[in-house]
């Protein structure tokens, strides 16, 4: 059974190795950020940082992500509290809020890796789709998370989420047991 480590949370789901890590997630481990937009790698919904890189979660398998470490929206902060996440609502750079967990996963790879980016760098960086037509306010939020990265300006945090993951997961009953938890 495939194990790996999601949100620094070490688990062993009990699928088939082939199973899309997306599924897993989202049907097993309850972590339902993270979004089914088209199964096919084009839309970036399930972007997940994967050894802290930013990759499609439907295009890789349970196997494939056997002993990796894997980051989920709900893992980036407990509070909503990372520059990406404060800045995509201070721009408000969100409408339906669908494809808002891919792009926060992608934009917050890109800012570790580069808190000035360019305006092509993050379009280059974040290809995700989003249907409600976000990309200008995308820009200008990227551009301040990364500010705030560089200590330049601070945004005060959004409200936190009224529940943690682990009650989320703990008050559906269908999902009770899986995936099991190896430690902690
Ligand atoms: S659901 Fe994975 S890229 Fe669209
Ligand atoms: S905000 Fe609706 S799909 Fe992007």
């Amino acid at each position: 059974m495939p194990r790996m480590t999601v949100n620094e949370r070490p688990l062993e789901f009990d699928m088939d190795p082939e199973t899309p890590l997306l599924w897993a997630l989202r049907d097993a481990a309850n972590l339902t950020g993270t979004k089914y937009g088209c199964g096919n790698g084009d839309c970036g919904a399930c972007m997940v940082l994967v050894d802290g890189a930013a990759l499609r979660s439907c295009l890789i398998t349970l196997e494939e992500a056997e002993g990796r470490f894997i980051t989920t929206i709900e893992g980036l902060s407990r509070d909503r509290s990372h520059p990406v996440q404060q800045a995509l609502v201070a721009e408000q750079a969100i409408q339906c809020g669908f494809c808002t967990p891919g792009i926060a996963m992608a934009a917050a790879n890109l800012i570790q890796r580069n808190a000035a980016p360019s305006e092509a760098e993050i379009k280059e960086a974040i290809p995700n789709l989003c249907r409600c037509g976000v990309y200008p306010r995308l820009v200008s939020a990227i551009e301040r998370a990364g500010r705030v990265v560089r200590r330049q300006e601070t945004i005060s945090a959004a409200p936190a989420p009224g529940i943690s993951a682990e009650d989320a997961a703990a008050a559906v009953p269908a999902l009770r047991g899986r995936p099991r938890s190896t430690g902690q």
